[in-house]
């Protein structure tokens, strides 16, 4: 007997797939006794004649009250050949994400269309899932028949239109079979009303298909799930096998640390030594070496590793309904047994399910739209193309606040936008550089005194010989960012450009003076968070001036002007101001003039920095 088979099934109720299912659980004689009264009494109530087979699929009441299937659900079933395990997919347009939980491990697709009806946008949908997920055997069954005459021809025609389709993606192994679920032909028995078909049956096919080659026997990959040290002391790895084979005598390597050791022993779930396994067991291994490894710790062959990188491109369907993929929003990333956080840097294109066209001006994906982008995670990633393998080349995406699983994604190699620019380590580093260098960020309101503060201080680090240099928002509004206007995208720029320029400024030993409005909470909390990560102090000094105040001031105009309508998006107006939760400073009107301010300033500045070094 072959393995088992695991089938997606997809498809929308109209083009009958419960009566499919139902059909082929019931001909393989795999029915309860208790679904076979069920079906028998709903035949007699509605006085048909032909047993509802509709009625043998789970969730049936809520799929008949709606209309649609509202989940995935798995059913086993048997023939004599072959045990199959079959993950059913409602069709709705809207439940592409069940397509994609129910697929991830399928061996084969099974894919309905109603002959009357041909290939519809849901199939083609449902084939370039498919495809991406790696599903190498797809089969149309071209339901409904009797419909339409049992024609040749209309079959023909339905093929044609469907090959033409797959034809741009990666389905290597394709076939039809024409059927009535409703009559029985050619789902478990060979049709007697087609006499031109000269193929098999759905089961007869379902039974034939050759799956070993489809899984990875060569990569060796163990993710380590779980370190268990046994009563007998000695520490043991468990996890299951996500690519190749693993034996006692295997030189293997423990990723990332890249430490090298040899396998003595490996062990099955029910703790029996195995003379070898392979994915996709779940085992225990014992090491020779007492090594550090750990949860998220790969293991494989010395010559043969996964790719390492922090910047990949993937492919990506997005399964949330509450809210869409948004660039620069940090996720948690789940990747075998690891979890990093991750940032998308990009959506590169998103891609139209029915015509494959894509479209490179998006920048975001919403509810069961897939498409490509660029992700950083802040761990590197140990992966696999997800075409070289599944497990080692999926993962999904968690939003940390509602805990959601909000897309699942296929990588697809290292970034191609993030490699052509590498990084060259400094020949210089803070530690050599004469002074320490700072980035003194001021916020607040337009007209709240920031630069007259800023441009003080300044003049008192120059007095005292130490290199300062002012970065004034209006300022670089005439060179550097003079292609920036008040939107937030756009402040989000000037704050990020500006930012960038400020820790150069700090690198090199300066004490650089920012002084923006930067409206925006999380545009600050980058830059800090940039410095940070660059070893340099950040000091964010909050000019708190009541806006009553500020626009009492007003010396360039523009409250007044705001406030009759002659701009728009003016900040303290109409448009917001995130005050920082934890400043280093806050000035208030009442804490002395400008010059009183800026020594202020420099004190927390020098003790800052003093702790740095
Ligand atoms: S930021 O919001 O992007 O940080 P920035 O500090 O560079 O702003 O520039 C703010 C200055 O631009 C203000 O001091 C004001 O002179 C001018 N300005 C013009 N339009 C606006 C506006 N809509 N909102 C705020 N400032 C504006």
């Amino acid at each position: 007997m072959t393995g088992v088979l695991r089938v997606v099934t997809a498809g929308s109720v109209d083009d009958g797939k419960s009566t499919l299912i139902g059909r082929l659980l019931f001909d393989s004689k795999a029915l309860f006794d208790d679904q076979l009264a069920a079906i028998e009494r709903a035949g007699t109530d509605s006085g048909e004649v032909v047993p509802d087979l509709a009625l043998v699929t789970d969730g049936l009441r809520a799929e008949r009250a709606q209309g649609i299937t509202i989940d995935v659900a798995y059913r086993y079933f048997s023939s004599p050949e072959r045990t199959f395990i079959l993950a059913d997919c409602p069709g709705h347009i809207q439940y592409t994400r069940n397509m994609v939980t129910g697929a991830s491990t399928a061996d084969l697709a099974l894919l309905l269309v109603d002959a009357r009806n041909g290939v519809s946008e849901q199939t083609r949908r449902h084939a370039l899932i498919a495809s991406l997920l790696g599903i190498k055997h797809v089969v149309l069954c071209v339901n409904k028949m009797d419909a339409v005459g049992w024609s040749r021809e209309r079959f023909a025609e339905i093929c044609e239109e469907f090959r033409r389709f797959t034809a741009k993606l990666d389905v290597p192994d394709l076939s039809f079979v024409p059927m009535s679920a409703l009559t029985g032909d050619n789902v478990v028995h060979r049709t007697t009303s087609m006499p031109w078909y000269e193929g098999t049956s759905l089961l007869r096919r379902l039974e034939d298909v050759h799956t070993t080659s489809d899984r990875n026997l060569i990569d060796a990959r163990l993710p380590v799930q779980y370190v268990i040290r046994g009563q007998d002391g000695v520490r043991r790895y468990a996890g299951t096998i996500a690519g190749g084979v693993f034996k006692p005598g295997d030189e293997v390597v423990v990723l990332p640390a890249g430490t090298s050791t040899v396998v003595t022993e490996v062990c099955g779930p029910g703790g029996a030594e195995l003379a070898e396994a392979a994915a996709p067991q779940a085992v225990t291994v014992r090491l020779a070496d007492e090594l550090p490894v750990g949860r998220g710790d790969l293991l494989c062959r010395p010559n043969n590793r996964p790719q390492v990188a922090q910047d990949v491109d993937a492919l990506v369907c997005w399964l949330s309904d509450r809210g869409e993929l948004a660039p620069d929003r940090r996720y948690l990333l789940l990747h075998t047994t690891r979890a990093t956080a991750a940032t998308v840097r990009a959506v590169d294109y998103h891609m139209d399910v029915t015509t494959l066209h894509r479209d490179k001006s998006v920048n975001t994906l919403s509810l069961n739209q897939i498409g490509r982008v660029s992700l950083r995670t802040r761990q590197p990633l140990l992966f696999d193309p997800y075409r070289s393998n599944r497990a080692t080349g999926s993962f999904v995406l968690v939003d940390e606040a509602t805990n959601d699983t909000v897309a699942a994604g296929m990588l697809i190699g290292p970034s191609l936008s993030a490699s052509p620019v590498v990084w060259h380590p400094p020949g210089v580093t803070s530690g050599d550089r004469p002074s320490q260098g700072v980035t003194v960020w001021f916020t607040g309101l337009s007209a709240s005194g920031k630069s007259t503060i800023a441009a003080a201080l300044e003049r008192l680090l120059a007095r005292a010989d130490r290199p300062a240099y002012l970065l004034d928002g209006d300022n670089l509004r005439h060179g550097l960012n003079a292609d920036l206007g008040f939107a937030q995208r756009d402040r989000e720029e000037n704050v990020r450009r500006v930012g960038e320029v400020a820790k150069l400024f700090a690198d090199f030993g300066a004490v650089a003076v920012a002084s923006l409005i930067s409206p925006y909470r999380a545009d600050r909390d980058r830059v800090r968070a940039a410095h940070e990560a660059a070893g340099l102090p950040f000091v964010e000094v909050f000019v708190d001036t009541p806006i009553e105040l500020c626009a009492a001031r007003d010396p360039k105009g523009l409250y007044q002007r705001a406030m009759a309508g002659e701009i728009t998006g003016f900040t303290g107006i109409d448009d917001p101001y995130e005050p920082p939760s934890r400043p280093e400073l806050v000035l208030r009107p009442d804490h002395g003039d400008p010059d009183a301010m800026a020594e202020a300033v420099l004190r927390v500045v020098d003790e800052v920095t003093a702790r740095q070094r």
